[in-house]
């Protein structure tokens, strides 16, 4: 939380960088945008970025990088094997999260494949306080089923908890005592849980999701993707770390994982992934698995740039002037968009700001997916491409029944220093005229629906002419604008 103060008393976020570098935007008009939807089957992942204004798809490897990440890439030492690159990206994974065995891997559901390959057997089940998409495809790939113990907080959209991704530690003991310990490879703790707005745990609940682990001779993995910005809020939320660094938390937290891994593309503003241990017969179990799926060990499929540019995004994690752009950022669209009565994932968490699709398209039912059907709302008319987090993004059951999803949700990332705040008002304001005309807003269907991993490369068509409709009201209130 940057604590310049304004004289005026204006409580906005200021950037602690300047820009350098700068990509042109373009704005369509709404007619191509409507266009770009049908050839991209109403699917925000299909669009093609020629068409998109503010990309607030993801913050996975669209956060900018540094003047010294790019500096860095200059540097690197191409090598098959032995690549010097490869020892000093070891060197800042064993100084910032401090674990001495790393592999290096193309990105993180590399990461989620091996460590399935190697753990996840016919029947097995996974606690974890929640899902991610790749993390629970591999996991069923290989057999295994996942169980999502969050406690109900999580769940509640306007909430004032700090710690909505906090596992039920409860819950976890009932769940190991049903299905045996040997049924369990491992725990899999998600730093700042994604799929329920970025929500952060406590390091006391790792603390005790740890001593059962403990207890009942169980591996704890962490998803570390997110750290970086789960660690930030710990300092700003948990009484004990509010003098803490941020390498004294992430530490704490690794520390208390047997096993971590991440995407690099989140966690360190580059590309690749890594998972990394102190246990050497962990590092044993998985050091085989690379060569196989990802490449020799000392590049892991990562180019030897991206492996310069990952360590030092690493020690830039540890920046507090860095970390909190972007969960000020979405700490400030959050209440905006909240003062004018659009409902919200709260408290603000990391990676985005999280509108929630059940309330606002209360009329549309879970089938005709409510969070898809918005998400393409919004980028029909204003550009800004977000991503559905809710149905769609679930997988059918073994039985190929829908699942649905517990929150319809539509992220607007914020990657890292990216956007300026006039870009974040701009958000703000066609969100706001969204949320008034919501009733314009219509459901989707599946035309095609890949088995894996659908809302990656499904598409949908609407059930009306609904964004006829939206598309009339927009002019009728914007005019020529765009
Ligand atoms: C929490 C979490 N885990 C794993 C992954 C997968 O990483 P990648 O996209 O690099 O494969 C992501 C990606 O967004 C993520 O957010």
């Amino acid at each position: 939380m940057n604590e310049i103060k304004f004289y005026n008393g204006e409580n906005i976020p200021l950037e602690l960088h300047k820009v350098r570098v700068v990509q042109k935007l373009h704005l369509v008009p709404i007619e191509r945008r409507l266009e770009a939807l049908q050839e991209g089957g109403f699917n925000t992942f299909r669009l093609n970025t020629k068409d998109v204004f503010l990309d607030m798809l993801t913050d996975s490897g669209t956060n900018a990088m540094s003047d010294n990440q790019m500096a860095a890439m200059m540097q690197a030492d191409d090598a098959y094997a032995g690549s010097q690159s490869f020892f000093r990206l070891q060197k800042a994974v064993e100084e910032v999260l401090g674990k001495k065995y790393f592999l290096p891997v193309h990105q993180g559901r590399a990461a989620e494949n091996i460590l399935s390959n190697a753990y996840v057997r016919k029947g097995n089940l996974v606690p974890m306080n929640y899902h991610f998409t790749t993390a629970m495809a591999h996991i069923t790939q290989y057999g295994g089923k996942i169980a999502e113990l969050l406690y109900d907080e999580a769940y509640v959209i306007n909430s004032s908890h700090p710690f909505k991704g906090n596992m039920n530690i409860e819950k976890l003991e009932e769940v190991i005592q049903v299905h045996g310990a040997k049924n369990i490879p491992f725990i899999r703790m998600e730093a700042s849980t994604n799929l329920i707005g970025g929500q952060p745990f406590s390091v006391q609940n790792l603390r005790d999701v740890r001593s059962l682990a403990d207890k009942y001779n169980i591996r704890l993995v962490l998803d570390a993707s997110l750290l970086g910005e789960n660690a930030y809020l710990v300092i700003q939320r948990e009484e004990e770390f509010k003098e803490s660094s941020m390498n004294e938390v992430m530490q704490i937290m690794t520390g208390l994982a047997d096993l971590v891994y991440f995407s690099a593309r989140k966690l360190s503003s580059s590309r690749g992934g890594g998972i990394c241990t102190d246990n050497l017969d962990i590092y044993r179990e998985l050091e085989a698995l690379v060569p196989l799926f990802e490449g020799f060990l000392t590049y892991g499929g990562i180019s030897v740039r991206e492996i310069e540019a990952m360590a030092v995004g690493l020690y830039e994690t540890l920046d507090e002037t860095m970390i909190s752009q972007s969960p000020d950022f979405i700490s400030y669209l959050v209440n905006a968009l909240d003062e004018k009565g659009v409902p919200v994932v709260k408290p603000a968490g990391v990676l985005g700001a999280h509108v929630d699709a059940m309330q606002i398209c209360e009329h549309i039912p879970q089938k005709e997916y409510p969070a898809g059907s918005l998400a393409a709302a919004l980028f029909l008319i204003s550009g800004v491409r977000g991503m559905e987090r809710g149905s769609i993004s679930n997988q059918r059951d073994e039985y190929g029944n829908e699942t649905y999803a517990d929150m319809e949700l539509v992220r607007l990332a914020v990657p890292r220093r990216v956007f300026t705040l006039s870009q974040i008002k701009y958000v703000e304001d066609r969100m706001n005229w969204l949320y008034e005309n919501r009733a314009l807003i219509g459901g989707l269907r599946f035309v095609y629906e890949p088995p894996v991993l659908r809302f990656f490369m499904g598409g949908l068509e609407p059930v009306s002419d609904w964004p006829q409709k939206l598309i009339a009201k927009f002019k009728e209130d914007f005019g020529e604008s765009l």
